[in-house]
Parts: structure tokens; sequence; C-alpha cells
């Protein structure tokens, strides 16, 4: 039985998601918050194999089974037991991540790595999806101005990959246009912050009543 309620944050690299959510979880002191790849032990390991700037032999399907075994192993370590003891899981990415940077980004198709997360994830989708949209040029320079920001592989891709993410998410948000939100992520830091903060509070309404 899952009584909790599961929301992940999405979107391009820069669009300010992680620093939103953790302001949105000091709003939620009993959530469990944590973030893909990664997250537990495991994932961890595998997040540092997957985006080491080293590992430019990496084949993208590769990439992407490593991503969802990363998934796999959070999903059933972490997310589920604390779903099913009823608590708010905030996520930062999860499966979105996967079909908007290599279902559509590195072309490997949304169906096709849909279907190799079904694998990973039995049909545990989220409740709630918040997308944080930014023009990849502005994300992009958001990133650059973060210094002490990690600079992964994925991070190094040229303009026209960072393009293709975003027209990813664009087309996930109008084929789940039920689960996934968009908000603005180009307003200030306070407004996003207000807008996600109402979805939030929303849901976890909407799923208490039920
Ligand atoms: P982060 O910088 O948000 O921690 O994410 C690490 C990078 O991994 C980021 O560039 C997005 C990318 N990513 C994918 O390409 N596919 C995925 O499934 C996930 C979770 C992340």
């Amino acid at each position: 039985m899952n009584n909790g309620t599961f929301i992940t944050f999405e979107g391009p690299d820069g669009a300010g998601k992680s620093t939103i959510l953790s302001m949105v979880a000091a709003q939620f002191p009993n959530a469990l918050v944590t973030r893909e790849p990664g997250g537990i032990d495991i994932a961890e390991q595998i997040r540092q194999v997957i985006l080491a700037k080293e590992n430019i032999k990496m084949d993208p399907r590769t990439e992407a089974l490593l991503y969802a075994a990363a998934r796999r192993q959070h999903l059933v370590e972490k997310v589920k037991p604390a779903l099913e003891a009823g608590q708010l899981v905030l996520c930062d990415r999860f499966v979105d991540s996967s079909l908007a940077y290599q279902g559509y980004a590195r072309g490997l198709g949304l169906n096709e790595v849909f279907s190799i997360n079904q694998f990973a994830i039995e049909q545990m989708m989220p409740d709630l999806t918040i997308y944080f949209d930014i023009e990849p040029e502005i994300g992009l320079m958001r990133i650059n101005k973060n210094k002490g920001r990690e600079v992964n592989r994925l991070d190094l891709e040229n303009l026209s990959f960072h393009q293709k993410v975003r027209e990813g998410y664009l087309l996930l948000l109008d084929r789940f246009p039920e689960r996934i939100k968009r908000i603005d992520a180009s307003k200030t830091m306070d407004e996003v912050f207000v807008e996600a903060l109402k979805l939030v509070d929303r849901k976890v309404s909407e799923k208490k009543q039920r």
C-alpha cells in the first residue's frame, strides 16, 4: 500500500530546481528529500561512473541503462519504503530526466527509454512532477556563474544538446498534462518558490483527502 506522496522536480541544467527543492523541503520537516542519480550508496557509485568527465566513450544506451539501474536501487531502498510509511518524498529528478536527456536529446526514443524504465520502476510514477522551464542559454549561464557547482559530463554537452533537452521536456508536458506542471523558472527565486510550494501543498492535501 502506498499512502505517501511522491513529488519529483525536473528541468534542464541551471533551472534552479535543486535550490527551490531545498526551500520547499524546509516547509515539510518530515519529508524525505533525495536526488537522482544517487541518494543511496550504490546509486551514488553509479552516478560517479555516469558523470565522470573522463568517461567520454560511454555509449548512449549504456548511459540510459545506468540511470535506470541507479533509479531502481534508489527506489527500492529509499523511496518505496518512505511512501509505504506515508511520507512525502521530494525527489530531485526521476524518470522524466531519462526521457528528456536520453530518450529525446540523445535520440534513443521516448518509448524505448520509457520501456527500460518501466522494468526499473514497475508503475511507480510520481503523483506530481514540477517542471522548471528555462531557456538553455540562461540555464547554462547560471551554471557557469555558480563556481561551487560540480561540472559533470552532461554539463559539457553543447548548447544544441541542452536545447533538445528542453524540447524533450516540453513534449513530456504535452503528453502528461495531468501529472506534470510547468513553472517559468526565469522568474525571481521567490516567485518560483511560491508557485512550487503551492503545487506541493495542493497535491499533499489532495492525497490526504483520499
Ligand atoms: P544533476 O546535475 O541534477 O544532479 O543531474 C546530473 C545530470 O544527469 C544532469 O545533467 C541530468 C542528467 N540526468 C540524465 O541525463 N538522465 C537521468 O535519468 C537523470 C536522473 C539525470
